[in-house]
């Protein structure tokens, strides 16, 4: 089998975030998100993968992951002119998938046990197509499932009265008949080719399409919140999984930690970084490499790389882009900012 990672898109609800690379390059625990869609599938089995690219800086997605062999894998990049929708990006991938079954991974959905049963499921299957389903409290943001006595009886993207809470997450089990049906699809209301109208109509056409279910932690993360939730959970997975002698924090090489620092479980600190005595870090807390934090206390929130964090100010629930610096500023109580087109700040 072979695999797809959606790259591409404009990741306009994650502005400003995303004026300078893809929202799939964003760290989650100190690694960008898309990386843990790439782990999942090769857990899978799978070491022949297409990555969709497209958009505001697709250039560092080729240069982060090259052509694989680092992560043991190897990558195709296709190009996506525009986002025209998840259809249109896996109508892309035709010759890539010359004839097989093939797993298609949106690049923004994190999920923590491994997929492997579900692909073994569908390898040995004769089903058009299968998808995962996930309970949601939110349905109408999402693809939703219509199931009685265990059949998918309709599958409508982001219906406004949403008669199920069964979200169709990103990932997808396809064979090559996708590639006809896409072909004959009509752009949807928010002008894409929508990937849930394709089952839809494979299923309207008879077809076969089975589903399992995700009862463990599945988030798409679509908004800065969604980003912090699963930045929490992540580290909470990776520190279940270290040895014993690390407690409730990892710190990377090089890393200074002066002593009167309070970790308050639940953090990873990268390489090169520097927390001054005084600080207050966790929980669900972030720190990329070669980033400062003098005297500074930080909550649920992700600081990437080269950052200067000062400030008494308390920082939470805040997502703190590369070569940042929040400061006090000492000469009275003028504020100063520079901040970038779709800036947040929440004084
Ligand atoms: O996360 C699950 C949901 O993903 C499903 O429940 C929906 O049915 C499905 O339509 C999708 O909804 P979103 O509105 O969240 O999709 P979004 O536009 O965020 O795109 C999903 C990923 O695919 C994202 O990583 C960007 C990438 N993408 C998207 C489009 C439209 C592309 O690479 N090319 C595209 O043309």
């Amino acid at each position: 089998m072979k695999g797809i990672i959606l790259h591409g898109g404009h990741g306009t609800r994650l502005r400003p975030l995303t004026h300078t690379g893809p929202k799939q390059l964003l760290p989650i625990a100190n690694k960008p998100m898309s990386e843990y869609c790439l782990d999942s599938i090769k857990e899978a089995g799978i070491d022949e993968i297409a990555i969709i690219i497209g958009g505001v800086g697709s250039n560092k997605v080729k240069e982060y992951y090259g052509n694989g062999k680092k992560f043991g894998v190897n990558i195709t990049y296709i190009e996506q002119d525009e986002p025209r929708g998840i259809a249109h990006a896996i109508s892309l991938c035709k010759k890539f998938v010359n004839n097989e079954k093939f797993l298609v991974f949106l690049g923004d959905n994190i999920i923590q046990k491994p997929i492997t049963d579900f692909v073994e499921n569908f390898k040995n299957s004769d089903y058009d197509a299968t998808v995962l389903l996930c309970e949601v409290d939110n349905p109408s943001r999402f693809g939703i499932a219509d199931i009685e006595n265990k059949k998918i009886l309709k599958i409508t993207e982001k219906p406004k009265n949403p008669s199920s809470n069964l979200a169709v997450t990103g990932i997808y089990l396809l064979t090559p008949l996708i590639f006809e049906i896409i072909d004959n699809l009509k752009p949807s209301w928010r002008n894409e080719f929508e990937i849930t109208d394709a089952l839809d109509n494979l299923l309207k056409q008879n077809n076969n399409i089975s589903y399992e279910t995700i009862t463990d932690y599945w988030k798409d993360t679509g908004t800065p919140d969604d980003i912090l939730h699963a930045n929490g959970e992540i580290i909470k997975k990776i520190l279940k999984r270290l040895e014993k002698g690390i407690e409730d924090h990892i710190v990377g090489e090089g890393t200074i930690i002066e002593s009167n620092v309070k970790i308050n479980g639940l953090v990873t600190i990268g390489e090169n970084c520097h927390i001054s005595s005084g600080s207050s870090i966790g929980p669900n807390v972030s720190v990329g490499n070669n980033t400062t934090i003098f005297a500074s206390s930080i909550e649920n929130s992700i600081i990437m790389e080269n950052c200067k964090i000062n400030s008494t100010a308390e920082i939470k629930n805040s997502i703190i882009a590369n070569n940042s610096e929040i400061t006090d500023n000492s000469s009275g109580d003028e504020k100063i900012f520079l901040l970038g087109e779709g800036s947040k700040i929440s004084l």
